[in-house]
């Protein structure tokens, strides 16, 4: 199911015609520097003033990467119950979110179009850097209301729907930020996240090893963390078309906050909270240029 915010009458659209346009006036959704009437996107094909170029949008999903236990949370309740209260929480430490920041600051253009996909009320881009729109999903619409950072906001349950009410080809960036663990059909969400990428739009999935325990996924729960990035990787490669993806990884000195095995340790990972320094891993692919199979 998807929820918008009241105050955006319509989905997102990359180029909407005008009665789609929210009221609000901060959001310019058509850019001056793109005219409307010359370019339209369909699902698959991009036509351009007449010019039909590659279907770069298709996503195929080549093999399902995880098994059905591997799927299960412990958890079993509506995902959108337990994000029903808004959680104002940073869910990694300060050092997490500097080198999440700079890696932003690295590989996200000024000016991109970006989906911050399981957003909460903040963002992790860099404040001095100016993007043409940034849309924000996530489960609890209060969280993504605070966000200031997001032009645009949706709520969707992606595990019982993984389509995005997005055009395809929209977008020059999706980042996901310590959530993947949480997506039971990750094979589906990814190969939705190519669709809306335009080609050369990058994929960043960062996470670290904290986690709701109760609602993250088998396969993660009982993983470590080199298994984790393993897994993530998975999920980019049996999308075809994505680039083979890149590692990120930043360690903390002494062990990080896995590394705590006391009952207290384990009680505040099972709270999704935690003492000490957090692990920091991303995964980054980028969308093709061109399909790889013609
Ligand atoms: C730990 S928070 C991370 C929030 C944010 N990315 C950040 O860095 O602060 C996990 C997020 O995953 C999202 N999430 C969890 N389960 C989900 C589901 N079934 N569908 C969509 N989003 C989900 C929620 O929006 C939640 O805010």
């Amino acid at each position: 199911m998807l929820t918008l915010h009241p105050n955006y009458l319509k989905p997102w659209q990359c180029h909407p015609s005008t009665p789609n346009q929210p009221r609000n006036p901060r959001f310019s959704l058509l850019p001056k520097s793109r005219t409307l009437h010359s370019r339209t996107i369909t699902s698959n094909t991009l036509h351009e003033n007449n010019q039909t170029t590659q279907p770069s949008s298709a996503s195929k999903i080549k093999r399902l990467v995880l098994s059905p236990e591997g799927r299960t949370k412990l958890n079993t309740y509506p995902d959108r119950d337990f994000y029903a209260f808004p959680r104002f929480v940073t869910h990694v430490d300060d050092n997490f979110i500097a080198t999440l920041t700079e890696l932003y600051r690295e590989r996200l253009s000024p000016g991109s179009e970006i989906l911050d996909l399981a957003s909460s009320w903040v963002s992790h881009l860099p404040k001095e850097v100016e993007y043409k729109r940034v849309v924000g999903h996530g489960l609890n619409a209060q969280e993504l209301a605070k966000n200031p950072r997001l032009d645009y906001f949706f709520v969707k349950d992606l595990n019982c729907d993984q389509k995005l009410e997005l055009e395809s080809g929209c977008l020059d960036a999706v980042l996901c930020t310590v959530s993947v663990q949480y997506l039971q059909q990750p094979e589906k969400v990814f190969a939705e996240v190519f669709r809306v990428l335009r080609p050369g739009g990058v994929f960043i999935v960062s996470f670290s090893n904290r986690m709701f325990y109760e609602k993250a996924i088998g396969a993660w729960r009982e993983g470590t963390a080199y298994s984790r990035v393993q897994l993530v990787m998975q999920y980019f490669q049996c999308i075809e078309g994505f680039t083979e993806p890149e590692i990120v990884r930043k360690l903390p000195a002494t062990g990080g906050a896995q590394g705590d095995r006391s009952p207290f340790g384990w009680i505040m990972r099972l709270l999704g909270l935690s003492s000490g320094s957090d692990s920091f891993y991303a995964v980054i692919a980028y969308k093709n240029f061109k399909p790889i199979h013609e």
